[in-house]
């Protein structure tokens, strides 16, 4: 309820970014534009994955109760509830359920020994492969052990509390749509951060309300629409794509010029990934502009040559003007 307000600011921004969407051109276009054809896509595991869907796929499931010898239906608790839209469009989408679950799982009611399952890691299947090394698994691993969150790993914090398991996809990496990734970004940790019942599994603080805390940022909807948490949060690192060490809070960015400054830290994280023939001669951090205008960081050079004149030929004109005034006051001193 507290965050009450600020689920609304986040709506306003995703009808502003849908509203923007409609005038036809997307925002940003990078060289990788291209519709990814995931609705079409067919699972080589979607019968066995529909003995799953059945239940999970709803909010209401059947199933023969043996004890009373008859169908019951029950309410399943929206934690369980798998999307098939959003499994088919995840990273994991050619899967099947009984990859990373125990295939005893087809049978219901589940054994209760079940949910001592051990469940993978990101690290067990990516970890030194090939294909997979662009994205520098073990860094981020590394980097996340560093992170302020990994304290809470005994209490069941892990890669997946942030990549949902059953929906998580890339997005910065294949941007077309910049705001659309930052309001993806951001979802992942407002999941926890402006949810307390997520929250308190893993911690015992108090709640924290993200608006207030952040009541020193000037125009927050429109910060927040357009900078990602892990902007201020994180340190950069070039090696990877996302730094994943978020910091503790006394080490979050806070100064403005940070960003609104040619040096913008915007360029090592948000912007990496926007390809250099979108620059926009004469602007420092061109590329920023496809996406939004940020004071300062935006600064064109054509613009300040052109004001540097201006405000020489004002100074030329002062001096001259100076000049005159001096004689004229000498000559008619002269002439008294
Ligand atoms: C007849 C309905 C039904 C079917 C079919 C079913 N489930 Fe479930 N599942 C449930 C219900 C109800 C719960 C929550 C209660 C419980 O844990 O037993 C649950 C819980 C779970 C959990 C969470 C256990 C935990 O630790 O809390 C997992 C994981 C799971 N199911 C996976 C599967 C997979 C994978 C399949 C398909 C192979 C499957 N289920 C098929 C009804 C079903
Ligand atoms: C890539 C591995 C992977 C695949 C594929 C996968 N799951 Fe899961 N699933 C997990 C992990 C890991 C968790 C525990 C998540 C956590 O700890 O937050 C989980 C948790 C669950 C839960 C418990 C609810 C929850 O979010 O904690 C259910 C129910 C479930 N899975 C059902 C399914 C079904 C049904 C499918 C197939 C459509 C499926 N899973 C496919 C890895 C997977
Ligand atoms: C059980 C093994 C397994 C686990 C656990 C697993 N992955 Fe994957 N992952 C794969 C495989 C296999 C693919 C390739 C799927 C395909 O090509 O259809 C994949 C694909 C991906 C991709 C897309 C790669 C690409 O270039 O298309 C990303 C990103 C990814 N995984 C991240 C993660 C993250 C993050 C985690 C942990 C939160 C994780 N994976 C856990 C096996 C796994
Ligand atoms: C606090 C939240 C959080 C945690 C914990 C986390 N990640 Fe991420 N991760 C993110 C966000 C946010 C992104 C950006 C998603 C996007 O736009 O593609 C991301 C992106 C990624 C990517 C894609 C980067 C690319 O090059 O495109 C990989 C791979 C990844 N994470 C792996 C991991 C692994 C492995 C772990 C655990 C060791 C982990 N993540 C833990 C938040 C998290
Ligand atoms: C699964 C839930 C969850 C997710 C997802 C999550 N967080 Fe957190 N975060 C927490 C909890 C719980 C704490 C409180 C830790 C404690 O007890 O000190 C916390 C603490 C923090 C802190 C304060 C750290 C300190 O030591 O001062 C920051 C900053 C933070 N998170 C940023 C983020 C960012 C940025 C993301 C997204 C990339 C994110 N979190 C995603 C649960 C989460
Ligand atoms: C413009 C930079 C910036 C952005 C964007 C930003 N933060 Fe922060 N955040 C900060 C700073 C600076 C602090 C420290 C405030 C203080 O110490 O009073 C902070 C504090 C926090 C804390 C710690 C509060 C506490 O008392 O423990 C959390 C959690 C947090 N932010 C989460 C988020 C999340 C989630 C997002 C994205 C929705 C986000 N932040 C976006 C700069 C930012
Ligand atoms: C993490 C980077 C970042 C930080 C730190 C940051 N800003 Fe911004 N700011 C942006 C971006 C990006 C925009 C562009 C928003 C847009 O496109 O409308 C912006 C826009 C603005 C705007 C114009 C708002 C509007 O109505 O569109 C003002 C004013 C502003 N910032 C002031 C500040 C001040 C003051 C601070 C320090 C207290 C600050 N910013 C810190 C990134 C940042």
């Amino acid at each position: 309820m507290r965050l009450f307000i600020f689920r609304i600011i986040i709506l306003l921004a995703i009808i502003n970014f849908i509203s923007i969407n409609t005038y036809g051109s997307p925002l940003v276009k990078t060289e990788k534009d291209k519709v990814q054809d995931t609705i079409s896509f067919v699972s080589p595991f979607e019968a066995a994955n529909n003995r799953c869907f059945k239940c999970h796929g709803q909010e209401k499931y059947e199933y023969t109760n043996e004890t009373l010898g008859r169908q019951v239906k029950d309410i399943m608790c929206s934690e369980r509830i798998l999307h098939k839209n959003e499994f088919y469009s995840s990273n994991h989408r050619s899967f099947s359920c009984t990859d990373c679950h125990s295939e005893e799982y087809a049978k219901f009611p589940h054994s209760g020994e079940l949910r001592m399952e051990q469940k993978y890691n990101c690290i067990d299947c990516h970890g030194g492969d090939e294909k997979f090394a662009k994205y520098h698994f073990e860094e981020i691993e590394s980097e996340y052990k560093q992170s302020t969150h990994f304290k809470m790993e005994d209490d069941g914090f892990s890669c997946w509390k942030c990549h949902n398991p059953h929906t998580y996809k890339i997005s910065v990496r294949n941007a077309n749509n910049l705001k659309e990734t930052i309001a993806y970004d951001n979802a992942i940790c407002l999941n926890c951060h402006s949810d307390y019942s997520r929250f308190q599994l893993l911690s015992d603080k108090a709640e924290i309300n993200i608006i207030k805390e952040h009541d020193w940022l000037p125009n927050q909807a429109s910060h927040f629409a357009n900078v990602r948490c892990i902007e201020c949060h994180t340190k950069i690192n070039n090696n990877i794509a996302v730094s994943h060490q978020i910091r503790p809070k006394a080490e979050a960015v806070r100064l403005c010029n940070e960003c609104h400054s040619k040096n913008s830290i915007l360029m090592a994280s948000l912007y990496k990934f926007e390809s250099k023939e979108q620059r926009r001669d004469g602007f420092f951090n061109g590329i920023i502009l496809n996406a939004s205008y940020v004071i300062g960081a935006n600064r064109n050079e054509y613009l300040n040559l052109i004001s540097l004149i201006i405000f020489i030929g004002v100074l030329i004109v002062i001096g001259v003007h100076i000049a005159f005034r001096i004689r004229n006051k000498s000559k008619t001193f002269k002439e008294k």
